[in-house]
């Protein structure tokens, strides 16, 4: 008998609720043991209670340490700081991983299996830019600092490192841009080789490659990668470039890990276009999922989801329009529950 897992459960904006409910759904036709706590945050939290990230949103998660989250809705330029980013830092999620695995075969890109951890707290994304006015143009320059710390890339590298020795990954590649932003991505390059160096030599292939030419590399041969571990902003953009090569940002489940919470969430956003309409693809917040079903150490109910929704693609040939499919979001769920209580 498993026990009653506590966590909480951000619907989120725009195509979120739809793409929470159809994961629910397979959650529960899973009896997996979560046990819900719903908040807002986002443009959600906005409407509701006039806080993108509302204090009893931060308390759930302090409670439960662990969140399933729909996309939030950051407004470009102006307007509040994005509530992804204060999640990640209130509870200090250094690692994002996000994994890229072909399922449905025979496309542009066939057979790729390839993880991005990305650095999830420093960098750019630290927040610190301002404008500096002149001649009565108040956003003449515009300035951004970026920090990265010796202690903060170890620990992220660490957590690679580990993560690649546990899941038998054989090639990790440090990317960086240590050429030009020789000290702000060059500690980052630096802490790996030399984490390689004292404690993972010879557990796997140690490579390095700078930014642009990965981005290359990755169209032209996705199959000479493995593991790919670099700081915010790289892996921000490396992990939708890898999101489409299996199929776009529907396939893509993302993980921010830190020592003391988890939140699973899709790589892909608030999808406004089509929020509202019934058709999103639920499968990169499906995926999500299934690595909170890891993560809690319950991986035969994970494998058990991810067997289901290859065969509901594969076997039923069920898929949403994003896939070049006809299904919407229901009829996919409902195959895929069908899928899961025969399983
Ligand atoms: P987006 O990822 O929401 O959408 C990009 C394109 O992909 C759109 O054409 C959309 O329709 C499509 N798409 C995304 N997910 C899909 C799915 N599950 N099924 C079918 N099609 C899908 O990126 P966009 O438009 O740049 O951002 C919209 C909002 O989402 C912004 O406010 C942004 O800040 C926020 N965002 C939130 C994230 C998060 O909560 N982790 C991550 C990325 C963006």
């Amino acid at each position: 008998m498993t026990h009653n897992i506590p966590a909480t459960l951000i619907p989120g904006d725009g195509i979120g609720p739809e793409i929470v409910d159809a994961t629910l759904a397979a959650l529960d036709a899973l009896n997996a043991p979560f046990v819900w706590d719903r908040q807002t945050a986002g443009l959600e939290g906005v409407k509701t209670g006039g806080d993108p990230l509302p204090k009893s949103t931060l308390d759930s998660i302090r409670r439960t340490r662990l969140a399933l989250k729909g996309p939030l809705e950051t407004p470009s330029g102006g307007g509040y700081r994005s509530s992804n980013v204060r999640l990640r830092e209130e509870f200090q999620l250094y690692a994002n991983l996000r994994p890229a695995r072909t399922i449905i075969p025979g496309g542009r890109f066939d057979k790729i299996d390839l993880i991005v951890v990305r650095e999830n707290l420093e960098g750019l994304y630290i927040g610190h830019e301002h404008y500096i006015p002149i001649n009565g143009d108040p956003h003449a320059v515009a300035m951004a600092t970026g920090v990265n710390t010796r202690q903060g890339g170890m620990r992220l590298l660490e957590y690679a490192f580990e993560h690649a020795v546990a899941n038998g990954r054989k090639k990790v590649t440090i990317v960086h841009k240590a050429n030009i932003m020789k000290a702000l991505t060059g500690i980052f390059l630096e802490t790996g080789l030399d984490l390689y160096e004292r404690k993972y030599k010879g557990k796997f292939v140690m490579d390095t490659v700078i930014i642009d030419a990965c981005a290359m590399k990755l169209v032209l041969n996705p199959w000479q990668f493995d593991m790919l571990v670099t700081t915010n902003l790289f892996g921000d953009i490396l992990s939708d470039l890898v999101a489409g090569l299996v199929g776009g940002l529907g396939m893509a489940p993302g993980a921010n890990i830190g020592a003391d919470a988890a939140i699973f969430e899709a790589v892909h956003g608030s999808a406004p276009d089509i929020a509202g309409k019934g058709i999103a693809n639920p499968i990169a917040l499906l995926l999500a999922a299934a690595m909170m079903l890891d993560h809690v150490k319950l991986p035969e109910m994970a494998t058990r989801l991810r067997n289901a929704i290859d065969a509901v693609l594969n076997l039923d040939n069920i898929r949403t329009g994003d896939l070049g499919g006809t299904a919407n979001t229901g009829t996919f769920t409902k195959a895929l529950v069908h899928r899961i209580v025969n399983s």
